[in-house]
């Protein structure tokens, strides 16, 4: 292992151009390698819920981990770190040394994207799951890079907004997770693209000032993908890797903003050795020899289905579940058969298997599978393998590989290229109208055996990666055809910015939707029970743009609607990252949530359903009974401005303080038990609180502790959690646990951290919304 030292000696060996070189990617997923003080090039992947790996390619696949919600809903930052432990394995196996997460923003709304990337709306619990997932990432000797920093809440002009926050709540809310993540000893942590109160994150003032002299961070800054804009003031601060590379603004323009003395070659030394004390962590700084392959160590599909069980919240139960066995089921809803294991964007990656709940469940029971309805209008990537071509300047082949879906987001890079074309045999299985699509930037035209049936023009009218490399426009024409086979080919004119991605896609014609509801409710009303598997799309929940509602899409409220009424054991499971309106809910026998999954989603379910395991999720987010509830609503930047003037009062803070009731609290969850809160103490730092389950089977309660300070000096939410702990026991035991509080839960920001003197009230109970014992104000909570 080297010491900065030797770091120190090290960056002296460098000359200013090579010292820059370093400072910027070398492509899209790599540093720049300097055999000379043998440091070989770090590769960075995506995250947070798997290991993509550099690159999007089909052919090499991933552990899909349940998403970083669902994480958030186990509020168990032991198993959070054992998943971390093998997400570390993933990443070295497939040589990654960096992992581009954990997510640390968090949910201030629910219409955010990429809230289903985040763990939670409270910081502690943030915090507590962030810094188990870092531990978890970094004990497997893989960088974890904790992102977006820092009030990275909205997608809609992401790479441009500007957030207007106070000191205090940025302090008590949005940093303190990273301040936790820093304190544990992160290796990296990634700046993120908007920025905070008129300087973008790629150059802003906290990276110096908080993040490395006040907290003492001693890893690399990496921006975000694409984030830094300019040269000397992203330099200048305490931004030290701009990615992707070799292009942007670094480079070159560095090397002379620094020779005209406009940014300090100190600054750019402490930035490299930033960068080696990286390398050096992360084992790249050894030999120069690439990373070694290592076989993951723990039993993948076991941990994988015990997090789906784990996060897996109940919200209520007439007493149906689990289930009897015995019993014929119709397995109804779009997410049955094609459940959603991921969300959208660049936490995307190709699952190395996937089961559903039809799956799960036709090997337990007797059971009739109907969708009822569809609810993805975006075309379906052909699936056939299919023949890509790289043509040149007079279509002669440079490149040609096959691969195994229409949608291609990445392939060989060749000079020349002029022509990205894709194509394959179409099986038709179906005569009638057939829906073919083709996307990409640039001219895309679509021929079916040898006839053009496509011919348009995409303009690039993005800067977003996720948009123009993920997710460009997509144009469709609608095609009869016989049921036979036909030939597609599909081409795109690659242009100097025009993207990475291409799609060929075709949809067979779409069943009648009135003969499908009513199969669906058929079924139902024959069958002993109905579940309905209900669920978001990557449109609706990804990266590059906000939520437009919270009501689930397409015909899926009516066909719950209309089931409840055939079968009144109903019971509805929800697949979305975040919230949605249940509408509903009081007319199910009970509502499950299962987030994204991850890919032993159905195995995961069914183990909640028939009881083998409890679901043992509690929310990490307040659910609204309607949008016109939700408390911050404000989530658009007005003139690429956002303003969060609802200061501290997010998530159950600020259903409190508008004194609303939501649907269901943060916190909340139902278990296969029941307790009974018998009595509680505080001690010096800690709550000690006994209880009893009280029901017949051995189970796990998160006992939460909140606090409130009626007589203060300052403004506060009415409560705010201060710490929480699991418990388990068997029917009829009686058990207790410490509630750990830790001395952040009771100071807040003044121009410095301050502890009012005197005590807080203590709430303790199941959720922020139910109290079961409260301990007065005179019960001082001194930091043990
Ligand atoms: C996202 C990051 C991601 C990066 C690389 C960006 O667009 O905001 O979360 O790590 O792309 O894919």
């Amino acid at each position: 292992m080297h010491d900065d030292h030797e770091l120190v000696r090290l960056v002296g060996k460098l000359d200013l151009r090579a010292k820059v070189r370093l400072l910027a990617g070398g492509s899209v997923w790599r540093t720049c390698a300097e055999p000379s003080i043998g440091l070989r090039a770090l590769t960075f992947s995506d995250g947070p819920a798997g290991v993509r790996g550099p690159g999007w390619d089909e052919r090499r696949t991933s552990l899909a981990v349940p998403s970083p919600t669902a994480l958030g809903a186990t509020w168990d930052e032991d198993l959070v770190h054992r998943l971390g432990a093998l997400l570390a394995a993933e990443s070295r196996r497939k040589g990654v040394d960096v992992l581009l997460a954990p997510v640390l923003n968090l949910h201030r709304t629910p219409y955010g994207g990429r809230h289903f990337e985040c763990f939670a709306e409270d910081p502690l619990l943030t915090a507590r799951l962030g810094v188990a997932y870092v531990q978890g990432v970094q004990s497997g000797g893989v960088a974890a890079a904790p992102k977006h920093f820092v009030a990275n809440e909205t997608e809609t002009d992401r790479l441009t907004h500007d957030v207007r926050v106070s000191e205090r709540t940025l302090r008590e809310l949005y940093l303190a997770p990273f301040e936790a993540v820093v304190e544990a000893g992160a290796w990296a942590v990634m700046s993120a693209y908007n920025g905070v109160n008129g300087h973008p994150m790629s150059e802003n003032p906290l990276l110096t000032g908080v993040l490395k002299e006040e907290w003492g961070f001693d890893g690399v800054v990496v921006s975000d993908w694409g984030a830094v804009r300019t040269t000397v003031e992203s330099a200048s601060s305490g931004q030290d890797l701009s990615m992707p590379g070799p292009w942007g603004p670094w480079g070159d323009l560095l090397v002379a903003a620094v020779e005209a003395g406009e940014v300090a070659e100190s600054a750019i030394d402490d930035k490299v050795l930033r960068l080696l004390r990286l390398a050096a962590r992360v084992g790249a700084l050894e030999s120069g020899a690439e990373r070694e392959e290592f076989a993951p160590a723990v039993n993948d599909a076991a941990l994988l289905r015990e997090a789906v069980s784990a996060s897996t919240v109940l919200l209520r139960n007439n007493g149906i579940l689990p289930l009897h066995p015995g019993r014929t089921i119709a397995l109804i809803g779009p997410g049955a058969a094609a459940p959603r294991v991921q969300g959208g964007g660049s936490s995307g990656l190709y699952p190395s298997a996937e089961n559903s709940l039809l799956d799960a469940l036709t090997s337990r029971a007797e059971v009739v599978h109907a969708p009822g309805v569809r609810i993805n209008d975006e075309p379906t990537p052909v699936r056939a393998p299919v023949q890509v071509r790289v043509l040149g300047q007079n279509d002669e082949v440079l490149f040609e590989e096959r691969r195994l879906t229409g949608r291609i987001l990445e392939t060989e890079e060749v000079p020349g290229a002029r022509v990205l074309e894709i194509s394959t045999t179409l099986h038709v299985t179906e005569t009638g109208p057939w829906r073919l699509a083709v996307a990409g930037y640039g001219r895309l035209t679509l021929d079916v055996d040898g006839t053009r049936v496509l011919d348009v023009v995409q303009p690039v009218d993005t800067d977003d990666p996720a948009v123009k490399h993920l997710r460009p426009p997509h144009h469709e024409v609608e095609v009869h055809l016989e049921k036979t086979q036909v030939e597609l080919v599909a081409r795109r004119e690659l242009g100097e910015d025009s993207g990475m991605a291409s799609l060929l896609a075709a949809d067979p014609p779409t069943p009648n939707a009135d003969q499908e509801f009513g199969a669906a409710i058929e079924a139902a009303s024959r069958s002993d029970v109905a579940i309905v598997v209900v669920s978001t799309t990557d449109a609706i929940e990804g990266e590059g743009r906000d939520r437009t509602t919270l009501s689930l899409p397409g015909e899926q409220d009516a066909l719950v609607t209309a089931v409840c009424l055939a079968n009144p054991n109903t019971v509805v499971v929800v697949n979305s990252g975040g919230p949605v309106l249940l509408p509903w809910r009081d007319d199910t026998a009970a509502v499950l949530l299962t987030w994204f999954p991850g890919q032993e989603g159905g195995h995961g379910l069914a183990d909640v359903l028939f009881g083998e395991r409890e679901p043992g999720g509690r929310l990490p987010t307040t659910w609204p009974v309607r949008e016109s509830d939700v408390p911050v609503a404000n989530f658009l930047p007005d003139n690429q401005k956002l303003e969060y003037d609802e200061g501290l009062d997010i998530g159950y803070r600020a259903w409190a303080a508008h004194d609303v009731e939501p649907a269901y609290w943060f916190g909340h969850g139902l278990g296969y038990t029941t307790w009974d809160y018998l009595g509680a103490r505080a001690e010096r730092g800690a709550v000690r609180v006994r209880l009893r389950n009280t029901g017949r089977r051995r189970g796990r309660e998160v006992v939460q502790v909140y606090l409130s300070r009626e007589d203060s000096t300052t403004p506060r939410p009415r409560r705010w959690l201060g710490g929480f702990a699991s418990v388990v026991a068997d029917a009829g035991e009686t058990v207790e646990v410490l509630v750990e509080i830790p001395p952040q839960a009771t100071r807040h920001w003044e121009n410095g951290w301050v502890t009012e003197s005197g005590g807080f009230t203590v709430h303790i109970g199941p959720n922020a919304g139910a109290t079961r014992i409260r301990l007065a104000a005179r019960h001082v909570l001194r930091p043990r």
